[in-house]
């Protein structure tokens, strides 16, 4: 289904963010909700040769990869209808073309808010909807796939690219998941946060 599809149908899209779009999305939107995504889970597994890093050392930034007993938390934002032109292009620069991120479509849930009632299926349905999401895959050429944990923090030390340090981008995500996340043990986030650490203090 495409972007345009969805406005369509439903008056406004949804974008779901699992990397820097949790702590800076930077594009209009009009609400969002923290929640998760089920069937993936978040790994330092794509290279970046432009934020993060640059050509000589790509940086290490996360991707989203399939596994059927995982799931990921993020953020998602609603992007009204008006905002959906030029949110989106800010987002393809940003994503698709500096980031090598491709567009997929995936089922988002999102976590229950303080005095909701979950006594019944309808609600449990309510908080679900279909997000548009930023994953990059191993077949594209900036993909560094999988290494252990201390040596994918051993990169991370090390880059630096027009965004700014690789170890910043680790940081706040971890601060991401630790302040609005409280109940997740996000294992490889925290383990790979941990090493990095270890390496500079
Ligand atoms: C991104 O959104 O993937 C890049 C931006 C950043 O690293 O701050």
């Amino acid at each position: 289904m495409k972007p345009q599809d969805i406005i369509k149908e439903k008056g406004s899209i949804w974008i779901f963010g699992y990397g820097s779009l949790v702590w800076k999305p930077d594009f209009k939107y009009k609400r969002s909700k923290i929640g998760f995504v089920e069937g993936y889970k978040r790994r330092f597994w794509h290279g970046d040769d432009l934020y993060r890093g640059d050509k000589e050392k790509p940086g290490r930034v996360v991707t989203l990869v399939q596994d059927h007993e995982a799931c990921t938390w993020g953020v998602a934002y609603e992007v009204a209808d008006s905002q959906v032109d030029e949110s989106l292009q800010y987002l393809d620069m940003r994503e698709a073309v500096g980031g090598g991120y491709v567009l997929q479509l995936l089922e988002f849930t999102a976590r229950e808010e303080k005095g909701q009632n979950n006594n019944n299926n309808n609600n449990n349905n309510n908080n679900k909807l279909l997000a548009l999401v930023y994953i990059a895959t191993s077949d594209n050429p900036i993909y560094l796939g999988p290494a252990p944990d201390s040596e994918i923090a051993e990169r991370i030390v090390l880059c630096r690219g027009s965004a700014g340090l690789n170890m910043e981008y680790l940081l706040r995500l971890a601060q991401f998941m630790r302040c609005c996340c409280p109940d997740v043990d996000d294992e490889h986030l925290f383990s790979v946060e941990a090493a990095a650490l270890a390496l500079v203090l």
